[in-house]
């Protein structure tokens, strides 16, 4: 596993760690998922399931991030809050995607962010200055730094700069509460005449990954929370997105994540929105 000094910020470093801790973890929940999954709780309803794997993952992410860089913060899913001392704080989500993979079906992922304080960047408060999302069903590593491009398993990505949302693929999700799904419903009704089709695929950071290697022509969602899109929003804009949040004045974050080509992003917000 590589290591990087502790008080170095080297974007292209924090990728590299990133990636090599999302390829451990993503091997050990692949592993773990042969012998079958045990849920060990639920988070915001019943349907929004906790598993083991889920646990050991964050763990296993936690304690490699901190054996390498340990004057560092962490913030993850399943709870990790350790406050560093360096500026970087990694946003990990441990699966990303866990209703997939709780059905095996192969579409989830580890994602790991390294990220610094940056109020414009997104609604979070943070910007994430390098990444990688890995999917341990098919393999696919993405990683990107800033300033440094976008990459699926080595090779540069970009998104594809589809402009016309009549003919758009889109990705979206939905959160886990009745209230929230019902706003969510409402949103598709409206986007949903006007674009190509919908894709809900059912991790946050592998749609942000797809959209950024040209699979997807645009994103949206409201309600991520920061593990959920902090690496894969990076990957994506370093692939050329433009991001936007609910207005002009917010930046893209939980409370809405738009991405899409810049010259489509505005008509995308505008069809979900209804404005
Ligand atoms: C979920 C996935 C899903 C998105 C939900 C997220 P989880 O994360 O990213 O695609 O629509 O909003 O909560 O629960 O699988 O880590």
């Amino acid at each position: 596993m590589s290591s990087a000094n502790s008080n170095a910020h080297d974007p292209q470093s924090l990728a590299r760690l990133a990636a090599d801790v999302a390829v451990t973890a993503g091997e050990r929940i692949f592993e773990l998922r042969a012998r079958g999954v045990s849920v060990s709780a639920s988070k915001s309803s019943e349907v929004d399931i906790v598993t083991e794997a889920d646990r050991e993952s964050e763990r296993l992410i936690v304690e490699a991030l901190l054996a390498a860089r340990p004057d560092d913060g962490v913030l993850g899913e399943e709870g990790a809050g350790v406050e560093g001392t360096s500026g970087i704080t990694w946003v990990v989500d441990p699966i990303d995607g866990t209703v997939n993979y709780f059905y095996d079906l192969p579409a989830y992922t580890v994602s790991i962010a390294a990220t610094v304080p940056d109020a414009s960047a997104s609604a979070d408060g943070r910007r994430a200055i390098a990444g990688a999302v890995f999917n341990p069903r098919t393999g696919e590593l993405f990683d990107a730094w800033e300033g440094g491009g976008s990459r699926l398993n080595g090779s540069p990505i970009t998104i594809s700069g589809k402009r016309e949302l009549a003919t758009a693929l889109v990705a979206t999700g939905f959160g886990y509460t009745v209230e929230r799904r019902i706003e969510q419903a409402e949103a598709l009704t409206r986007v949903l005449p006007l674009v190509r089709d919908i894709r809900r695929i059912g991790s946050a950071a592998y749609d942000l990954c797809n959209f950024a290697a040209g699979r997807l022509d645009a994103y949206y969602e409201r309600g991520l929370q920061p593990w959920d899109f902090a690496a894969g929003l990076l990957i994506a804009r370093e692939a050329g997105a433009a991001a936007v949040g609910r207005d002009e004045d917010t930046a893209p974050g939980t409370p809405f994540l738009f991405a899409a080509d810049p010259a489509l992003v505005e008509q995308l917000r505008s069809a979900v929105l209804g404005d």
